[in-house]
């Protein structure tokens, strides 16, 4: 399979994905990719380390292993950043 194309990769540092290891992923993506950020919560803490790609794609249960990988191979769940669907219970408490 061909790797896509990747201009923006956003990592969710929101509280409850800080928890679960975002900061790993961040830093697992940084050695590939220039484009790194870190970013606020995205509204969906509980399935996270959430990743986004280019503000459109979003990966959740992040790995270090395997991060790299599936955000260039596969196909994430399409993210409106400013959609109110599916934001998660406890979306206030990561603001
Ligand atoms: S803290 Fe990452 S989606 Fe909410």
């Amino acid at each position: 399979m061909e790797e896509k194309h990747i201009e923006k990769v956003e990592v969710c540092c929101g509280g409850t994905c800080l928890a679960q290891g975002s900061q790993d992923i961040f830093d697992t993506l940084q050695s590939k990719f220039e484009n790194v950020e870190m970013c606020s919560c995205l509204g969906r803490c509980k399935k996270g380390p959430n990743v986004l790609i280019d503000e459109k794609e979003i990966f959740h249960y992040s790995k270090p292993h395997t991060v790299n990988s599936k955000i260039c191979y596969e196909t994430g769940d399409i993210y409106k950043r400013f959609s109110e669907d599916d934001i998660t219970d406890n979306f206030l408490e990561d603001i």
